[in-house]
C-alpha cells in the first residue's frame, strides 16, 4: 500500500492533527506544511524534525504532488484554502466551521461537486464518547422520538482563547455563535435527525467589552493549551483583550428544524466551569447528560415519576484516549480511511454547511434585534 502524500496549511494549535496522520508505512506520510508565519514554520521543524519540509504559501505547498490536505488554518480562510485544495485535485479536511458563511459553505459543496476532489469537515464531536452514546440512545429508541434538545454551553476558558486573537473579530470568524456554535449545533442536529430552518437568537458582548482592549491581537503564541492562563479568574480580571473584540460573549439561540423538533443552544464565555450540558427530550422520555468525560454519565428517564427522581437507566460516559477525548485520533482515521476508499463517514459536509447556516442566520438574527431568520437547504447535490 502507497503511502498518502500528507500536506497541511496552518501549523497552529490544531498541528497536534498532523502527528496523528504521519504514518510513514502505514498509510500516510507527511510530505509539507504551509505557515506563513516563520515562528510556526520553526516550531514544526522543532516538532518533526529538520526533514520536514516546510514553505510559507498554499501555492508552494500544492505543488507537492499531495493526496489530501489538512486545512487547519482560521475560520475565514477555509473557503480560500478549501477551494485551492479541490482544484489541485487533492482531497481536503476542513478544520470546523466548515466557512464563516452559508455562502462559502456553499461555494467549496459546489467545487467539490464540480471537480470530483473529495472535501470532509472535521465535526470531532461526533467522535466524542459522550455524543456517540447519547446517539446511541436516541436511535435505539430509548426516549422514543424526538422532539426537543436543549444545549447549554459553558466556554469557561472563553476570555484566554476566543477574546485575545483572531477568534474575536467577525470580519475572521463572523461570530462565537458561528465559531463555536458550529460544533454544537451539528450534534444538535444529529441527535434530533433534521436541520434548523428558522433561528432566532439574542445575544451580547457582557463582560469583555467592558475590558481594556490591550492585548497585540492576531495570533497566540504557538506553546500550546496550558500558556494560556487558564486560571484567570474573576473574568473582568482578564487581560489581553483583542484591540479588534467584537463578538459577543453570550448568546442564545432557538432552532426549528425541518423535522418539527424545536431546539436550543445557548453559549457563554466567561463561566467558571467548561462543558456542555445537553438536554434530549423524546415522547416517551428524556436524557442528559452530567459531564461530558470519564467520570460523567447520561441518564434517562423514561417512566412516570413523582417529582425529582432517579433516573431509570445510567450510561457512565466511556474513556478514550487521545486529543478531545479520543475524537481526535478517530477523526483522522475517518478521514484517511475516506480518502483512501470512499465510504460513508460519521461526519456529513452537508451538515457541516447546516451547522454553519444555523450560526450565520442566529448571527444576523442576534444583531438585528433577534427576527427569525430563514434558512435554505443547499443547492449542490453533495
Ligand atoms: N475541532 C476542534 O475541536 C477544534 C479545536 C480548535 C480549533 N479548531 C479549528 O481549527 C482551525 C485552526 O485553529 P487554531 O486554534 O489551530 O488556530 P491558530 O491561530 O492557533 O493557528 C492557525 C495557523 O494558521 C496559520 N495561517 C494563517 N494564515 C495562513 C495562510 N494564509 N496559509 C497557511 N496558514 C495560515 C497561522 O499562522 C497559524 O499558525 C480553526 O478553524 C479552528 O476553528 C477546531
Amino acid at each position: 500500500m502507497r503511502d498518502l502524500r500528507v500536506g497541511v496549511i496552518g501549523y497552529g494549535l490544531r498541528s497536534g492533527l498532523v502527528r496523528l496522520a504521519h504514518r510513514p508505512g502505514a498509510g500516510s506520510a507527511l510530505a509539507g506544511i504551509c505557515d506563513p508565519r516563520a515562528e510556526r514554520r520553526e516550531q514544526a521543524v522543532a516538532n518533526l524534525g529538520a526533514g520536514v519540509v516546510v514553505v510559507e504559501t498554499v501555492e508552494d505547498l500544492l505543488g507537492l504532488d499531495l493526496d489530501a490536505v489538512f486545512v487547519l488554518s482560521p475560520d475565514h480562510l477555509h473557503e480560500e484554502h478549501a477551494v485551492a485544495v479541490l482544484e489541485a485535485g487533492a482531497a481536503a479536511y476542513l478544520e470546523k466551521p466548515m466557512a464563516i458563511t452559508t455562502a462559502g459553505c456553499d461555494r467549496i459543496l459546489a467545487t467539490a461537486a464540480r471537480t470530483g476532489s473529495k472535501v470532509y469537515v472535521g465535526h470531532n464531536m461526533r467522535h466524542m464518547p459522550v455524543v456517540a452514546e447519547m446517539r446511541r440512545l436516541v436511535v435505539e429508541g430509548a426516549i422514543g422520538s424526538v422532539k426537543a434538545v436543549w444545549c447549554r454551553h459553558f466556554v469557561g476558558h472563553g476570555g484566554d482563547f476566543y477574546f485575545k486573537d483572531w477568534h474575536a473579530e467577525r470580519a475572521k470568524s463572523t461570530g462565537l455563535l458561528l465559531q463555536k456554535g458550529a460544533h454544537d449545533i451539528d450534534v444538535i442536529h444529529w441527535l434530533a435527525g433534521g436541520y434548523s430552518r428558522s433561528v432566532s437568537a439574542i445575544g451580547t458582548l457582557a463582560v469583555y467589552g467592558g475590558l481594556p482592549h490591550d492585548g497585540p491581537g492576531g495570533y497566540l503564541p504557538s506553546t500550546g493549551w496550558n500558556a494560556h492562563a487558564l486560571t484567570t479568574w474573576p473574568p473582568a480580571a482578564q487581560t489581553g483583550i483583542n484591540p479588534a473584540a467584537d463578538v459577543e460573549d453570550l448568546s442564545m439561540m432557538l432552532m426549528t428544524l425541518d423535522n418539527g423538533v424545536l431546539a436550543s443552544y445557548q453559549q457563554c464565555h466567561f463561566t467558571p466551569d467548561y462543558w456542555r450540558s445537553y438536554t434530549v427530550i423524546g415522547d416517551a422520555g428524556r436524557l442528559e447528560c452530567f459531564g461530558n468525560g470519564p467520570g460523567g454519565e447520561i441518564r434517562v428517564w423514561n417512566s412516570r415519576k413523582a417529582g425529582y427522581a432517579e433516573a431509570d437507566l445510567v450510561v457512565p460516559i466511556p474513556a478514550a484516549e487521545g486529543g478531545h477525548g479520543g475524537a481526535d485520533p478517530s477523526i483522522v482515521d475517518e478521514f484517511l480511511g475516506y480518502v483512501r476508499d470512499g465510504g460513508e463517514t460519521l461526519t456529513s459536509v452537508v451538515a457541516a454547511r447546516e451547522a454553519v447556516a444555523a450560526g450565520y442566520a442566529g448571527t444576523q438574527s442576534l444583531r438585528s434585534g433577534g427576527r427569525p431568520v430563514a434558512i435554505a437547504p443547499p443547492s449542490s447535490p453533495r
